[in-house]
């Protein structure tokens, strides 16, 4: 690029959802991120990501916040900045497939409640899974004009995942009427000349702007960042210095620092970004201090790298061996975890797809026969209820499992029927607003506790009084 031409690289801040998801398990009050937005409105970024993911549920569950209330405080704060949330797809937020109003009434609610931007994923990066989040941004966005739909690759490695598997998904994107395209990296295995291809390939593919989301897991991201901004990727995600690396995002001020005085700088404000720094330094401290924040999420993880599989998901395979007392069948599950991938037609390992497969590869294993045991979800997932693959699964798996059972083909949620009136009248009695069905249809029990615990707020119940392990609050 010459030194006329100017494209500064834009960034979207993660601290307020996937920093803190991936480095202190959600736990960042709404309290803790009120004081700090005057300035990071200031700073110019691209978009704050700070909804969605995992925080929904943390806040009903961990929290007892309403995160629709949440969203509301974030909006009134942040007058120029745009607000960004992770969805995952025809699960929304949640852990199962929903019937399509519930998704579309989610999409309007999140819009209306502030967000602007909505990246949406699929674990199987099955676009069907995908397409009625995008039409619901497009209505609203047509009828309110504001809204953005961005459709998220989940970033793998294997024989199906080739440079013209990726672009046809990115011009396939393109037509389904999405506005942006982001590759979403959640393990950290898009390494820096792979990245340079990918995002050479893609810019070639497609007019839409690309996002690249990557993780520090493997300690490659910055360079990875690096190689992809001078291939021309429009937008990064970094975190903010107190917040960043390990199982986060990049540094922000590193990524500013990097492209000072290039093509493409940033033009944020060094000084700015320290005092945002220095305000979320004495809470990571806090956070080191409760054992919260694990300084073993915080260094490179080599491992990931070797296997291919994300880091949670090593973290959570350990801990399956363990309640067995089989920790010494670590290396065991390592290698049954690539064959148990490719049964099930090599998909992406990301929330669900990495704990299926797994939770299997540990059956597998401690069983001594494969699919002598399958779980529930894996047989969802033989059915096609989670979508199609890439590749075709094992039939032999499918012949073992789930015999002369019916596959779906069709996208699943075209099987469901509409579900929200429903749901309306399963939770009418704690209905204070119109988003609280979205709250009860995404986790009914740890919602319809958090209304229990805010009506009993409201009323002044003596707090000393509540059991709040159960839920039950004397009024
Ligand atoms: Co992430």
């Amino acid at each position: 690029m010459s030194e006329q031409v100017k494209k500064p690289i834009k960034i979207t801040e993660t601290v307020l959802r996937d920093a803190h998801q991936s480095l202190i398990a959600t736990r960042m009050p709404t309290e803790l991120m009120l004081p700090i937005i005057d300035k990071m409105d200031k700073v110019g970024y691209h978009s704050v990501e700070c909804w969605g993911g995992a925080t929904f549920d943390a806040s009903l569950r961990f929290l007892k916040e309403d995160p629709w209330d949440r969203l509301r405080k974030l909006r009134d704060g942040f007058k120029n900045t745009k607000l960004q949330m992770l969805f995952r797809g025809q699960n929304i937020l949640g852990y199962r497939p929903y019937a399509d109003d519930v998704v579309d009434y989610f999409v309007q609610k999140s819009i209306s409640n502030g967000i602007d931007i909505i990246r949406i994923f699929d674990c199987l990066n099955d676009l069907r899974n995908l397409q009625e989040a995008v039409n619901a941004t497009n209505r609203f966005k047509v009828k309110e004009g504001r809204g953005h739909a961005q459709i998220a690759l989940s970033y793998t490695l294997g024989d199906a995942y080739t440079l013209e598997y990726w672009t046809s998904m990115a011009k396939k994107i393109e037509e389904m009427g999405a506005d942006s395209i982001c590759i979403k990296d959640m393990a950290g295995l898009l390494v820096p000349y792979k990245a340079t291809e990918m995002i050479s390939a893609m810019k070639s593919a497609t007019k839409l702007p690309i996002q690249l989301h990557t993780h520090y897991t493997s300690g490659v991201a910055g360079m990875t960042y690096l190689k992809a901004v001078e291939a021309g990727v429009d937008v990064i995600d970094t975190a903010i210095s107190p917040f960043a690396m390990g199982t986060s995002q990049p540094a922000t001020e590193v990524m500013v620092e990097t492209f000072k005085g290039t093509p493409y700088d940033t033009g944020f404000d060094q000084n700015l970004l320290a005092e945002i720094a220095d305000y979320f330094r004495p809470y990571r401290d806090e956070c080191l201090k409760s054992g919260l924040l694990n300084p073993r999420v915080m260094g490179v993880d080599i491992k990931t790298l070797l296997y291919q599989v994300p880091g949670g998901m090593l973290s959570n395979m350990v801990s399956q061996l363990k309640e067995q007392n089989a920790e010494d069948k670590y290396y065991d599950v390592l290698k049954e975890i690539p064959q148990v991938r490719k049964d099930l037609g090599e998909p992406p390992l990301v929330t669900p797809s990495s704990q299926i497969v797994g939770t299997q590869a540990v059956f597998n294993v401690l069983m001594g026969e494969r699919y002598k045991v399958a779980t529930k979800e894996t047989k969802g997932m033989l059915r096609g209820e989670y979508g199609q693959t890439v590749k075709p699964m094992s039939q032999e798996v499918i012949d073992k499992v789930i015999p002369g059972e019916e596959r779906i083909t069709c996208r699943y949620a075209d099987t469901l029927e509409n579900e929200l009136s429903k749901l309306e009248s399963e939770m009418k009695e704690w209905k204070q607003q119109d988003e609280d069905v979205l709250s009860y249809a995404l986790f009914p029990q740890v919602a319809t506790d958090f209304f229990k615990y805010r009506q009993a707020q409201q009323e002044k119940v003596d707090m000393s009084q509540a059991d709040t392990k159960t839920g039950a609050y004397p009024v």
